[in-house]
């Protein structure tokens, strides 16, 4: 069987995420082709080599041109900050390769079309790590509403909230704090958290058609880790905006890092006509179910601890009552996408859909200027 080789760029956060998702997902789901970790890329040599030695990556580059030149690299995965995603797709597209991107797809919606074509246009395999999706417990919201058991769908409620830049002390630019870099960024919170709750409900909801928005910076001036010199805050430290779905339900979605206290809390709910739904990032193998037509007197929320085989991914792992992580939902996307490539039917969220996230946190910035409900383009 013919190996598929792996090419990472980036060796950050993601880059740990992915390379154990590589590792562990023939370990626990059949795989019809072996993954090998071919190469890893990035600027810094010896960092590199030592994130290549503990991952068990074969050889290293530091230049992502020369890793997409390489013959026998069959797939690119890039997990590296948002300002090079479209350059180095662009250019795997053109050389053939598959591509596994991290989210938000690009640095704004034009950038996502232009990547989105040049991946239609070559036919190569690709998609976006929004992981959230493989979650067991999403997945499960995914399937309880696709049956139909919530009935309409009145009202979607997603918040992710973080603390982490309160302190006017925390630079811009540089490692660790590229996100607060607008060039590097892309935006704030909008393209870093709201898009996660943003393509969990195109997904679990359908497609969004406007938005209202407003964003905040608290901190102004940050000094810049890579300059020294203190400069003006581009990006959006707090986002919320109000949306009406397709579907004529009515949505609320807010992001920050300035809610003291919270470090990750990625929280969406659901209320439909006959039940509703909640999840919860810090309890993430949870689904809280409320059900109108269970009889009145047992009639309140359940949580379903989401272990059981008979629940999406679950009876790929331990047994029945034992659950799952974080990091297992990476390994979900690459069993997934590689199903999607044995059978020919593409695993979501492809570029294209990535794109459409992309359109919505484009509406929310300009909404957040115009002060003005923006209708969101289609991908
Ligand atoms: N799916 C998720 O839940 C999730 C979580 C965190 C980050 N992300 C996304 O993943 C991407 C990376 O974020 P991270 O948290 O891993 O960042 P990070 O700062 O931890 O790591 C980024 C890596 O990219 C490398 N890099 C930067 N520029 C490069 C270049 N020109 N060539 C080669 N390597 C380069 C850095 O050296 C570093 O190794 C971002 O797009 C981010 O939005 C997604």
């Amino acid at each position: 069987m013919k190996p598929l080789n792996i090419g990472i760029v980036g060796y950050g956060f993601m880059g740990r995420a992915h390379s154990n998702a590589f590792r562990k997902v023939g370990n626990f789901f059949p795989l019809d082709r072996p993954i090998v970790l071919k190469a890893a890329c990035g600027r810094d040599a010896a960092k590199t080599q030592a994130f290549a030695d503990t991952w068990g990556y074969e050889s290293i580059e530091t230049d992502w041109k020369k890793l997409i030149a390489r013959a026998d690299i069959d797939l690119i995965d890039i997990a590296a900050p948002n300002n090079v995603h479209a350059e180095i797709a662009i250019a795997a597209a053109k050389a053939g390769k598959m591509i596994l991107c991290e989210k938000p797809l690009a640095m704004n919606a034009p950038e996502a079309l232009v990547m989105t074509k040049a991946v239609e246009k070559a036919k190569v395999p690709n998609m976006v790590w929004y992981n959230y999706r493989r979650i067991p417990a999403v997945t499960l919201a995914k399937q309880l509403i696709d049956e139909g058991k919530l009935g309409k769908i009145f009202h979607y409620r997603a918040k992710f909230l973080q603390d982490w830049t309160i302190s006017a002390d925390v630079p811009q630019g540089g490692p660790g704090t590229w996100r607060l870099d607008a060039s590097v960024a892309g935006s704030g919170v909008t393209g870093d958290l709201l898009a996660h709750c943003i393509d969990t409900a195109l997904w679990l909801n359908g497609s969004i058609d406007k938005v209202t928005a407003m964003t905040e910076t608290f901190v102004k001036e940050r000094q810049h880790a890579l300059t020294g010199k203190k400069q003006k805050v581009g990006i959006d430290d707090a986002s919320a905006f109000l949306a009406r779905f397709s579907n004529g339900s009515l949505a609320t979605f807010e992001a920050t890092r300035y809610a003291r206290g919270h470090k990750a809390l990625y929280t969406f709910e659901i209320n439909g006509e006959h039940a509703s739904i909640s999840w919860d990032l810090h309890d993430l193998h949870r689904l809280q179910w409320f059900d109108h037509r269970d009889p009145g007197i047992v009639r309140g929320w359940r949580s379903i601890h989401v272990s059981d085989g008979d629940q999406p991914y679950m009876k790929n792992w331990w047994v029945p009552g034992l659950q799952i992580g974080y990091e297992h939902s990476f390994v979900h996307q690459v069993a997934d996408f590689l199903a999607g490539l044995a059978s020919g039917q593409p695993a979501a969220p492809t570029f294209r859909d990535g794109l459409a996230t992309d359109l919505v946190t484009d509406a929310v910035l300009k909404s957040a200027k115009s002060q003005r409900w923006e209708k969101v383009k289609r991908a």
